[in-house]
Formats: structure tokens, sequence, C-alpha cells
């Protein structure tokens, strides 16, 4: 209702509205009633297992089983793995071969003890992190710079960019005296940028996309001021999968002096294999002398164990801008090179045993599979008249239609088991695809699915289930607020027991 009345209003209005009305008791009871009475339906998804198993509120009394345990977990996960493993998930889960997995685990189980905070009894866990930044920065043309090239293992892509801006911040400030830095992201760099600014009290300067979807160039130059202390764009971007123009990009923060990162978190592992294939990649990476960052997520097309990503710095000063060290605390001379202490040295084995048991040879081989079942599923979307595909994207593919709900659709297509990324600004679904997509059947599985799905919605009424009404609402709403509000509410389900 009050989405209803907000949506008829100006946005600025319906902001001032939003923050003043909420106050009042009547109306934020009856926005507190609503938001409650739509987390119902959600919270039956998000807690399947509540009558299934035992819920535990506090610790057993009498230990349970090793074994009974061990049965849980395994009964749980059964019911989860067929909709990654048959292919039906964007993206996720990247590589997921039983024995790719099996390794990984068998690597994780003989490392699992050890923490890299404690160097001195795991220097296997120094190896093997030095050994990762070192072969990911080769990947991304550490070579074919004078510069040195040197990063830190994180635990994904979102604090390899936290710690990226918060790098500048600090670099800045110290540097060049900046009190009140700013960061230029286009609005289709990941939402991490703006948690960074948010984190690290940065002031966030969203610059617009052009009709492909890349950054416009223009409105880069026109936002660069003397507070700016970074420029950043992906390689591709996680909406709609398009290289932002890169070149032209760290050619401005070059010329002003302020650094640049290149956000390859997504395309990090996939891009410089591509383009040994004969894509069409555009230059992103440590060749372009103004990228002096760069992310790139071992735990996506790596094909690491989740929780690896690598942030990368042209020189050791702007890493020295990362690290955390404290002298004087009476718990000992404590350093530290992410935002953890402690970490799972474990993960950091799995990643450096993924990449040399997959090498050069299995990387290519996997982009070249996945370039190709892109490639069958851009044409069978582009055979469908109702969609169009935003853009001109490698493999991670969104698209829209003109006449129709395209959320409807993406309903459809999960009442058919598809697991699709809702997207907004514009309204949009995309699928990244991964090895999961590559074997036989799952790109026809798809394009046949996707085409009954549009034809159901064609010849159908809207029934107002599902998550159409949830992102039709979030899409134009103008009161930011509630929507906040809602995804908050989701975050306090998710903790319910
Ligand atoms: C382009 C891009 N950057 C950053 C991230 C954040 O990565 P993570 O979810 O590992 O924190 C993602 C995740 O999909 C991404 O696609």
């Amino acid at each position: 209702m009050i989405d209803k009345v907000l949506n008829l209003i100006p946005q600025k209005l319906a902001c001032f509205f939003e923050k003043h009305l909420k106050k009042i008791p009547y109306v934020r009871n009856r926005i507190d009633n609503e938001i409650n009475g739509f987390m119902k339906d959600l919270e039956t998804s998000l807690k399947p297992y509540k009558d299934r198993f035992q819920s535990h509120t506090h610790l057993p009394q009498t230990p349970l089983k090793r074994d009974d345990i061990i049965d849980q977990i395994l009964e749980m996960n059964t019911m989860e793995e067929d909709k990654w493993k048959e292919g039906y998930v964007s993206g996720a889960v990247y590589h997921g071969n039983q024995e790719h997995i099996e390794f990984l685990n068998k690597v994780y189980a003989i490392t699992s003890q050890s923490n890299p905070l404690h160097s001195d009894l795991w220097p296997s866990a120094a190896k093997y992190e030095a050994e990762i930044i070192e072969m990911t920065a080769a990947m991304l043309s550490s070579k074919k710079t004078d510069d040195t090239i040197c990063g830190t293992v994180t635990s994904g892509g979102t604090e390899s960019i936290l710690l990226a801006m918060k790098t500048y911040r600090d670099f800045a400030k110290v540097k060049r005296n900046i009190k009140k830095p700013e960061l230029i992201v286009p609005v289709t760099a990941h939402a991490a940028f703006d948690k960074a600014c948010q984190y690290f009290n940065i002031k966030m300067k969203h610059i617009p996309v052009n009709e492909h979807f890349q950054a416009d160039i223009d409105s880069v130059k026109k936002a660069v001021n003397k507070n700016t202390i970074a420029i950043a764009g992906s390689a591709p971007s996680f909406p709609h999968g398009t290289v932002d123009p890169i070149e032209e990009m760290s050619a401005i923060a070059l010329e002003h002096n302020i650094g640049f990162h290149t956000d390859a978190c997504l395309g990090g592992f996939v891009l410089p294999f591509a383009e040994k294939l004969g894509f069409n990649v555009p230059l992103f990476d440590f060749r372009l002398k103004g990228v002096t960052s760069m992310s790139a997520d071992t735990h996506k097309y790596g094909y690491a164990a989740k929780g690896t990503s690598v942030v990368m710095y042209r020189g050791e000063e702007l890493r020295h801008f990362q690290y955390y060290t404290v002298t004087d605390w009476p718990g000992g001379l404590y350093f530290s090179p992410t935002f953890a202490g402690s970490r799972p040295g474990a993960l950091s084995a799995a990643c450096w045993a993924s990449m040399l048991s997959i090498g050069e040879k299995g990387y290519l081989e996997a982009t070249q599979k996945i370039m190709d079942t892109a490639n069958k599923i851009k044409k069978g979307i582009n055979d469908i008249p109702e969609l169009h595909i935003l853009g001109k994207p490698l493999w991670v593919i969104a698209f829209g239609a003109k006449a129709l709900n395209i959320y409807r659709v993406m309903d459809e297509m999960a009442q058919k088991g598809w697991s699709l990324n809702g997207l907004h600004k514009p309204s949009c679904i995309h699928i990244a695809i991964t090895l999961r997509h590559t074997r036989e059947g799952v790109s026809e599985r798809f394009v046949e699915d996707l085409k009954q799905a549009v034809e159901i919605v064609k010849t159908t009424v809207d029934t107002k289930n599902g998550m159409a009404p949830v992102y039709g609402m979030a899409a134009t709403l103008p009161a930011r607020g509630i929507v906040s509000d809602i995804l908050k509410k989701y975050l306090d389900t998710y903790y319910k027991v």
C-alpha cells in the first residue's frame, strides 16, 4: 500500500515523505506489518529444514554422535547439490566437477589447522599465498611492465575491493593530504565499492554507463576533482558482463596522478585466456600504465574453493598502505595484511592446488568451453523475438524484454528449476556461464525452457506470486529506505533458527 502511494509522487518528494512519515508510529506500524507479511513467504523458502531436522538453540547437553551429524549434513547437501550440479544455476559454482572437488577437499583436510597469522608455524601457507599472487599477477601481465606488481590473498572479491579502496584512501591522506576522499565508479561497478565508501567514509561519485553498458568517459572526466583518490572500472561488470573502457579510464587516472582499480573479480581468470584464444578482449590489466591495482577472484573462475581472491598493486609502497601493524600492544608485535586476523591457511592451500592442477592448459580449455556455450545461449536468446541482450557480453549474459515482465520470465524459469539473477535499472535478468553449463545438453535445455517461459508469460495473466512483484517493486519504488528495510528484515530472517 505505502509503496503504491509513494510511487505516485516524484522521487525527491517521496524520499522526503518516507523519511518523515516513517517516524509516525501509525505509519511505521503499517510499513512493518506489510514487510512482515511479505517476509513470512520468504521465510518458508529460506528455512526449508525447519520441520525436517531438529533446531538447536542451546548446546546439546550430551554430545551428538559424529556419524549422526555427518548424516544430517549429507542429507541437506544432497538436497542442495542437484540444482547446481545439473547446471541450473547462474554463477555460484564455477567448476563443480566431482574429482576436482574431492581433490580440493583432500588438500583442505590435510591443511585444516594452518593459519597464515602464524607464519612461523606454517611457512607452507606463506609459500602458497606468495605463489598464488605471483601466478595471478603474471596472468595479468605483471611481467610486461617494469614495475613490481605485488598483492595479498583475501577472502573474496568484496574484501579485495574494500582493501584496495581503504589503501587508496590512506595513501591519498598521507601523500596528498586529502581529507574528503572521493571515488569515481560507473553505476554498474560491484556493490562492494559502495560498501567500501560506507565503511571508510569515502564519497561515492557514480557515473552513468552508455548504451553498451560501459562507463561513460566524458562523465569520468567531469567527475575528477582535487579530492578524487581513485577511479575504478570492471572487467567485466557483474550485471551485464561488459568490460568498461579501462584503457581510456586508466589514462584519465594517470593524467591526474590518481589510482585506478580494475575489478577483474569476475574476469581475471577468463579474459587473459579468452585473449589468447583470439576473442576480442580490450586491454584491462597491468599492461596499462594507469592501472595501479586489480582484483581477481580465485574462488570464481580460478576454480578454487570458496573463500579466496587476490588484490594486486603496482608497487610495494601502495601495498604498505593496506597492511596493519601495531607495535605497542601488550599482546606483542602484531601485523596482518588483510581485514582478518587468523585466516584459513587451508583455503590458500586449496587455491594454490587448484591453480597448479588446472594450469594454463586447463584454463584455456575451460575458457573455450565457456565461450562456446555462451555463444549458443546468446544465439538462443537472440532467436526469441520478445527478448534482447543488453550490451555485447562475452559470457555473463543479461537480457530483458520490451513488452513482457522479465521478472515473470525469471519466475517461470524458476518453476523449471533455473536459478537466474534478477537485476534492475534497467529491468533484466542474467546468467553467468560456468563450466556447469558447458556439459552436454545444458545450453539446449536453457534455450528450450526460456522459449517456453516466454510463451507462458505471453499467454497467461500475472498471478502476483513469485519474485516478480518483489523485483517490480524494488525496481520502481522511489523510497529506497523501505527497500533497504526489507533487505535488512531478510537478513534478520536468515539468522532466525
Ligand atoms: C565484478 C565483481 N566484482 C566483485 C564481486 C564480489 O565478489 P565476492 O562475492 O567474492 O565478494 C563480484 C561478485 O560476483 C563481481 O562479479
